[in-house]
């Protein structure tokens, strides 16, 4: 069995292929990635060396059709997994255009040559975030309609019409999963977590958005890979399916129980300009994928959490070469200016 995936490079791409490639001895992967600022081979350099016979790298863009068509050859894949994205929200505040080109215009190439090549089965991962915001109560179900409120949100929703038009059109075998937020190891520490955890253990400040109220739905990355080889093995083709961890924490509940594990004060906390647009809360309904993948999360928060802080010291090499490149002026363009506030009472 080979599969194409898609942004193996990035955080839940190269968590992915690690997962397959350590529990399918029979399984062949080829990554075809661009390398942007989030994607990073090193996330897979120790596999792409003692895998070398079932692991390929191929660094190319989604975008680039003809590139796309001669990876995606007739009989070459049994499956194509689509990660590859532009995946940060406040990245697509700043500037929305590479998420346009990549997220919308790289799945209709992705999906163009797909279907040219007859493959038997497409898997869109894509997010929670498509459903827009929760009020205090309720749950997204698959059921739920697309009302994306940020540039990132929409790009993706956009890219899931897209595919639902090509199973509807087409008869294509495409499935679509989406999940809450992800959190453990190789997160590009732009996100809030390894954010969190990398200032915290250098004793920076941790720019805490608005009044730090709204609420996430917090699930271990491998649980998310467990749920897109689920959906790819044993889903319906046109169906959805929705991932999540059960978790559901205040962004200020999030930072005090990681302060609390990394055994740092709480007056780390700065209290910033909020987030444009910022939905109050995400929460997710995943009975579907347990009725019909047999799938459920099974990484609790508290030992998810342990082990992410434990990864994040142990490579602290990792997160500081990231952290000394064009990271640098990100940081300085999302939070200089926001993090001149005073910190808050410990
Ligand atoms: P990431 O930003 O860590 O990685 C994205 C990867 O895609 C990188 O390796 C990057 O180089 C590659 N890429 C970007 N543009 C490309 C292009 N034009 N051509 C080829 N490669 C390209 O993202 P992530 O957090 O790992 O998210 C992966 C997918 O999962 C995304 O589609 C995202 O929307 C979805 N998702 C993420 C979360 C989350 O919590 N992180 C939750 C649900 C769904
Ligand atoms: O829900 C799934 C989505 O989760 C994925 O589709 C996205 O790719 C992923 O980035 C994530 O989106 P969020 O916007 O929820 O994640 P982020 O880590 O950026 O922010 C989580 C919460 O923390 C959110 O309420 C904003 C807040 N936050 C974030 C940052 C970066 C802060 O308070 N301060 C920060 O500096």
């Amino acid at each position: 069995m080979r599969l194409l995936v898609t942004g193996g490079c990035g955080f839940i791409g190269s968590n992915f292929i690690r997962h397959l490639l350590t529990t399918d001895s029979a399984l062949s992967i080829t990554n075809l990635d661009k390398l942007t600022y989030a994607g990073n081979p090193e996330n897979l350099a120790d596999l792409a060396a003692s895998q070398s016979s079932r692991y390929e790298f191929v660094h190319g863009d989604i975008v680039d059709r003809s590139l796309v068509e001669s990876v995606i050859t007739p009989g070459r894949f049994d499956a194509v997994i689509h990660f590859a994205a532009e995946s940060h929200v406040d990245r697509s505040i700043l500037d929305s255009g590479p998420f346009i080109q990549t997220n919308i215009v790289g799945t209709q190439v992705l999906l163009d040559a797909s279907r040219k090549a007859n493959i038997g089965r497409y898997v869109q991962v894509s997010t929670d975030e498509v459903y827009g915001s929760l009020g205090p109560t309720g749950l997204f179900t698959e059921e739920t309609p697309l009302a994306p409120n940020s540039p990132y949100s929409a790009s993706k929703a956009a890219s899931d019409m897209l595919v639902r038009s090509y199973v509807h059109t087409f008869g294509f075998p495409a499935i679509i999963t989406r999940c809450s937020n992800n959190y453990g190891p190789y997160q590009f520490p732009e996100k809030v977590l390894p954010l969190f955890v990398s200032n915290a253990l250098a004793d920076l400040p941790l720019p805490l958005y608005g009044a730090g109220l709204n609420v996430r739905d917090w699930i271990h990355v491998v649980d998310h890979c467990r749920g897109i080889e689920a959906a790819w093995r044993k889903g319906q083709p046109g169906e959805v399916y929705n991932f999540g961890g059960g978790c559901e924490l205040t962004n200020v509940e999030l930072t005090h129980r990681l302060l609390d594990a990394v055994g740092k004060p709480r007056s780390l906390i700065r209290f910033v300009t909020d987030r444009p647009g910022h939905d109050l809360r995400y929460a997710i309904d995943y009975s579907k994928a347990q009725r019909e993948l047999g799938w459920s999360p099974q990484i609790s928060f508290d030992a998810g959490l342990r082990d992410t802080i434990a990864w994040y010291q142990s490579h602290s090499d990792w997160v500081a070469r990231i952290k000394s490149g064009a990271y640098r002026n990100y940081y300085a363009e999302q939070y200089g200016t926001r993090l001149a506030s005073k910190p808050a009472a410990p």
